[in-house]
């Protein structure tokens, strides 16, 4: 079995460096959504110099004793200058307000989009004086040691940033490349077997994220990795570059032929009118011959499978018929789904058949909107059995959408009456 860190055990990770941090073994779900077989660890980290101490992030509140009794192992309170926070979430900054309080000489050090948040997290009057906002290129020195700032937004806040520790070649993370995996083995060649805990977190936390991820590893990838030091699960000494590169694999492109423009449509349909529209908009979309498009039926499937495909799309089109004034559940399973990635900027679009009110087809495009795809081609509704009218609204929805994904959308003239 593991061997328990004792809570009053500071642990070293490099000369001059040690892990004073929390376990959560007890933790079964992180944020609501995310599941924490393992639990987690609150990873914080303190920097000793010749001429000042720096402690690299706090833990959860609940935490604080087990984070200070570490602390004081490795450092006096009077001799902390520098506090950096790399990300706000309050499972980094819980024992914060404490800790700045014990230490009075130290300053906080920030990323320039963190300031607004911590305006809500402390009393902003009293801590303004000790916050520097800090980038790229920015830099505190300890005497011997010095910490250099890259700033690496929404991974996965805005707030976030890494802090690097040049002489002793480690990489202060906060949550990217961490995991929830809790064990008090602490190390990454000492701790169990925690891929798949990885590359979840990377799925749930980083992914949505991604385009942010690979600016990050552009930082980061040229720096000589000794240590990754990330705010979750095991510390990175054995090959960390390995878990750089597998961040690198898990935010590319997974499409080989990613120069063509892609559109997906999406439907389920009861008794077949939906499904007509369906094939309608996509032989609409197929009249360019620069699109890729793509149909699936969702009935009967998880939309686990499609999320990949979403994530490497241009455009997506739902169509969904009205039941109970509502898109039926396979579609709103699919719609919530988009969360899991970045969809910012994708085309969408909506169409199905109704009975007698067909709320669907507006529904859906609200929820495209919100999550701020771009749906600049109205939506087609049909009672019913669509009529060959409607039909070929439905091709020219397939067609228009794609034109817009060729930079040649046709000027449209927009009916005033239709907006009421
Ligand atoms: Fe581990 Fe985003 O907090």
């Amino acid at each position: 079995m593991p061997v328990a860190v004792r809570p009053d055990t500071a642990v070293a990770v490099a000369p001059g460096v040690h892990w004073v941090g929390a376990l959560d073994p007890a933790m079964r779900s992180f944020d609501i959504i995310l599941r924490t077989a393992n639990g987690t660890s609150y990873n914080a980290y303190v920097v000793r110099g010749s001429e000042g101490v720096a402690v690299i992030d706090t833990v959860k509140a609940n935490f604080s004793a087990d984070f200070f009794a570490r602390l004081e192992t490795v450092a006096d309170y009077d001799k902390i200058t520098v506090i950096v926070l790399n990300h706000l979430e309050p499972d980094h900054s819980g024992a914060l307000p404490e800790l700045l309080h014990r230490a009075p000489k130290a300053r906080l050090y920030i990323s320039h989009q963190a300031q607004t948040m911590l305006k809500g997290l402390l009393d902003w009057k009293t801590v303004k004086d000790r916050v520097v906002t800090v980038g790229t290129g920015d830099e505190v020195s300890l005497g011997d040691r010095t910490l250099r700032f890259l700033n690496t937004p929404y991974l996965h806040w805005p707030d976030t940033q890494c802090t690097w520790l040049e002489e002793e070649g480690v990489l202060f993370s906060g949550d990217f490349l961490g995991c929830h995996y809790c064990d008090p083995r602490l190390f990454n060649d000492a701790v169990g077997d925690f891929r798949f805990s990885f590359e979840y977190y990377y799925a749930h936390i980083m992914r949505p994220f991604r385009e942010h991820v690979r600016e990050a590893l552009d930082l980061i990838e040229p720096l000589p990795l000794h240590v990754i030091a990330p705010a979750h699960g095991p510390i990175l000494r054995d090959d960390p570059a390995d878990y750089v590169r597998r961040y690198r694999a898990l935010s590319s492109s997974s499409l080989h032929s990613i120069n063509t423009k892609t559109l997906l449509v999406f439907y389920i349909s009861a008794y077949g009118a939906t499904r007509r529209m369906a094939e309608a908009v996509a032989a609409g979309a197929e009249e360019s011959g620069e699109v890729r498009v793509s149909l699936y039926d969702i009935e009967g499937s998880e939309p686990q499978p499609f999320v990949d495909l979403i994530e490497e799309a241009d455009a997506l089109l739902f169509g969904s018929p009205t039941i109970n004034g509502d898109a039926v559940k396979p579609v709103w399973d699919l719609l919530s789904s988009l969360t899991m990635v970045d969809v910012k900027g994708k085309l969408g679009a909506a169409f199905g058949s109704y009975g007698w009110s067909g709320e669907a087809v507006p529904m859906i495009e609200d929820r495209l909107r919100r999550l701020k795809l771009r749906v600049p081609v109205p939506g087609v509704k049909a009672r019913l059995s669509p009529t060959e009218d409607e039909f070929a609204a439905c091709r020219e929805l397939g067609r228009q959408t794609a034109l817009h994904l060729l930079g040649r959308a046709e000027h449209r003239t927009i009916d005033m009456a239709s907006l009421a």
